[in-house]
């Protein structure tokens, strides 16, 4: 049976005092409306229809999944006349699924079973008993359990508003049934809008059955109308990954204290300090350690690393890579196309861009590695740099093996140190130093003996 999805995101989105469009405001690094995209990927529907209003440009700019159409809805009169918007892009056969666009983390499971229970001729409904059901519509039912209709809060009698089954704004509908009853709604409501969720009654007015399917967890359902609400499911949803996490075999200092930005794959006997946040695609190998408050992001660390307290790798496009046994901080950058063979050390305040080190390579403290290739063993010293820019090219430094580079040097790119070669502290090396030999270059020191300090004159 073919099927279609709308996903509603033409809203204001009034409560979060934004000026982004609600849908793009992001829940574990990625925007509202794309998780939903990402969830309805794996449904094999035939079309995806995300419609649009407030904020049209933006939304649409910043999503994307195959086959993806946009509509738009303008002005925004309720979520019945959004659908209606969808309806010339939508089949005459099949099923639609309507879901919402500020309700990110619905599962595929449940919207798969959703579409079962509508089946093809009955309209299902997505519902749940809240213990506080304010602002929900409620399932209003017979005695005899049949579903009559959803009534709105703002139009709910009290006693209505005493019903903890509400509408969850997800729903799956034969595409035939939708469309003749969108052409039948009216906006005589309390908000002047007209409601999808109206169809309710005119399917029973037609005796079309309507059912009910439900949610696995509440989280799946739960929507973003405001900052708090936000920060509110982030740390829920955040809980849920850190367990994920912890039923995999990693140890996290405190679930609470643990953000996942992206995906993380991680080997055996992990451990993770607290405050540390994970972007991108981040890989830790067996027994790697990560201390406190690092930021890791497009990054592959392998087994035995111990990244030190407060170190913020990101690999952007380029990753970064961390060798076995190696040790990395604290208070060190690792930035695109840093690759760090075994065992390497790289210290505080040292930082790494676009560079090639091999097995057992230090840089202990307080220096720059642009743009170069660093051999077995080199010892690069305090305070020195590659100067790597010109002002408009970059250029490579390549340190052969076991070269000692002194403290506080310059190296001029392009240059090459050649294998075993000693760098004199504060040289300032702009032509090749050859291997094995001692190369220094700055001034001669002198002393001048007998040399008075001046002193203040006197009267
Ligand atoms: C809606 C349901 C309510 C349900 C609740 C669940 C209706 C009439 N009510 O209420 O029964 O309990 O969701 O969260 O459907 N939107 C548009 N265009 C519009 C209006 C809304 O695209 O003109 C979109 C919004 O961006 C949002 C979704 O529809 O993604 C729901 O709209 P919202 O205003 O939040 O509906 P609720 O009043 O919460
Ligand atoms: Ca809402």
């Amino acid at each position: 049976m073919a099927l279609d999805v709308v996903i509603m995101a033409a809203g204001k989105g009034t409560r979060m005092k934004s000026s982004r469009p609600k849908v793009l405001h992001a829940l574990a690094g990625r925007s509202l409306l794309q998780h939903v995209l990402q969830t309805v990927a794996s449904l094999g529907a035939r079309r995806i229809v995300t419609i649009t209003g407030h904020g049209a440009e933006q939304v649409e700019a910043a999503v994307q999944a195959p086959g993806l159409q946009f509509v738009r809805q303008m002005p925004q009169l309720g979520t019945g006349h959004a659908v209606q918007q969808a309806v010339p892009a939508l089949g005459d056969d099949g099923t639609v699924l309507i879901l919402n666009g500020d309700v990110p983390l619905i599962e595929a499971a449940t919207a798969r079973a959703l579409v079962d229970a509508c089946g093809g001729q009955r309209l299902a409904l997505l519902t749940l008993e809240l213990d506080d059901a304010t602002g929900y519509g409620r399932i209003v039912r017979r005695v005899d359990g049949g579903i009559l209709g959803i009534v709105e809060h703002k139009d709910a009698s009290p006693e209505q508003r005493q019903i903890r089954e509400i509408y969850t704004g997800m729903m799956a509908v034969p595409s035939a049934l939708l469309k003749r009853w969108l052409s039948q709604l009216k906006n005589d409501n309390a908000q002047g809008e007209y409601y999808l969720t109206d169809i309710v009654a005119m399917a029973v007015a037609d005796g079309v059955p309507v059912v009910a399917a439900h949610p696995g967890s509440e989280i799946e359902v739960l929507g973003v109308n405001s900052p708090v609400q936000l920060a509110d499911l982030e740390r829920r949803y955040q809980r849920r990954l850190a367990e994920q996490q912890m039923e995999a075999g990693v140890r996290l200092a405190d679930p609470a204290r643990f953000d996942l930005r992206g995906t993380l794959e991680c080997g055996m006997d992990v451990e993770i300090d607290v405050g540390c946040i994970f972007e991108g695609h981040v890989v830790l190998g067996d027994g790697v350690r990560i201390g406190a408050h690092c930021v890791v992001k497009n990054a592959v660390i392998s087994a035995g690393a111990v990244i030190h307290p407060y170190t913020h790798i990101d690999g952007e496009k380029q990753g970064a890579k961390v060798g076995e046994g190696a040790l990395i901080g604290p208070f060190a950058r690792l930035r695109p196309g840093a690759d760090l063979g075994p065992e390497v050390h790289i210290g505080n305040f040292v930082e790494v861009k676009n560079s090639t080190l091999a097995k057992g390579a230090k840089a202990n403290h307080l220096a720059y590695l642009g743009d170069a290739t660093v051999g077995e063993r080199v010892n690069y010293g305090a305070g020195s740099i590659t100067a790597n820019y010109d002002g408009a090219n970059k250029h490579r430094t390549v340190i052969e093996a076991d070269v000692h580079v002194g403290s506080n040097c310059v190296l001029v790119a392009p240059v090459t140190l050649g294998a075993g070669a000693t760098i004199g502290g504060g040289s300032t090396i702009a032509k090749n130093a050859p291997a094995g030999e001692l190369t220094v270059a700055r001034a001669k020191q002198v002393s001048r003996p007998g040399w008075q300090r001046p002193k203040k004159a006197t009267r």
